[in-house]
């Protein structure tokens, strides 16, 4: 495996080299980030207006080290490689644009998630009943946006969920019955 390493970085090198700020990056050599997911981190960008910087390879995000502009403050992406060559976005973390008010659709895809952090963004309307998808989360966190009406019913699969951080919202009513078998839920801040 030793010799493996130095020419994969080699290779990532001339692909960093090669590209100019404002064209498509140009493909690497071994894709690692599962395609599904780096299509909808990609969009999920995109609806909110934050663009990767030039060294972020859209089709292997998990591939990127080096996340400049905007994100090296106040966005990250985690990845699992598993020892599998594909690896799966598992965390993602967007907070304090205040200027991001939807929450785009396609985040739901990214069905492996384990961390969301969306807090201090002035996201607004209901929590879309697609969340039902990120049944694998243990950490979401959506405090300090404008969020309204009831937390959906459809969160009943998230029974992972340890850390569920959601005020300074307009959440109305009460939670599920379902909310009491979440076990592992210990640290709630509604
Ligand atoms: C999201 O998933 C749906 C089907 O589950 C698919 O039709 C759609 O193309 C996906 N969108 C992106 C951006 O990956
Ligand atoms: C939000 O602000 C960031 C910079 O702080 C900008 O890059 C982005 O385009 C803005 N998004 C929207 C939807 O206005
Ligand atoms: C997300 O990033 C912010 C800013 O770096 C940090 O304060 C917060 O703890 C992170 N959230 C999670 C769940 O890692
Ligand atoms: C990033 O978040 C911090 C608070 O964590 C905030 O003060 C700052 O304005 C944010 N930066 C951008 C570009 O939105
Ligand atoms: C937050 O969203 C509201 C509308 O929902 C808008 O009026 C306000 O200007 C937004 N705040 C920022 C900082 O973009
Ligand atoms: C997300 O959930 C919706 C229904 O809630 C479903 O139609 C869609 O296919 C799901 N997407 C993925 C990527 O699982
Ligand atoms: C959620 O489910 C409960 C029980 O089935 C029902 O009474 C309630 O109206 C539902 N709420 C929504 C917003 O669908
Ligand atoms: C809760 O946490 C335990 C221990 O970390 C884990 O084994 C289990 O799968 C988690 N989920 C549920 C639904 O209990
Ligand atoms: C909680 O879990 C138990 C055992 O799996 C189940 O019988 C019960 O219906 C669940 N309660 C709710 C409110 O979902």
């Amino acid at each position: 495996m030793a010799p493996l390493l130095p020419l994969l970085l080699a290779l990532a090198g001339l692909a960093v080299a090669a590209a100019q700020p404002g064209q498509p990056f140009p493909p690497f050599p071994q894709q690692s980030t599962d395609a599904s997911d780096a299509a909808a981190l990609l969009a999920v960008f995109q609806r909110w207006g934050l663009r990767y910087g030039p060294t972020v390879n859209p089709g292997d995000p998990c591939g990127t080290r080096d996340w400049i502009e905007s994100f090296a403050q106040n966005a990250s992406v985690g990845c699992s490689c598993d020892g599998s060559p594909v690896c799966r976005i598992t965390h993602l973390n967007v907070t304090g644009y205040w200027n991001l008010t939807e929450i785009p659709p396609e985040l739901f895809n990214l069905t492996e998630l384990v961390s969301l952090d969306l807090s201090n963004n002035n996201l607004s309307g209901a929590i879309p009943p697609e969340v039902a998808n990120l049944s694998k989360l243990e950490t979401w966190h959506f405090n300090n946006n404008q969020l309204s009406g009831p937390f959906p019913n459809e969160s009943s699969p998230l029974r992972n969920l340890q850390s569920l951080w959601m005020f300074d919202n307009y959440i109305e009513g009460l939670f599920p019955d379902f909310i009491a078998n979440f076990t592992n839920l210990t640290d709630l801040y509604a």
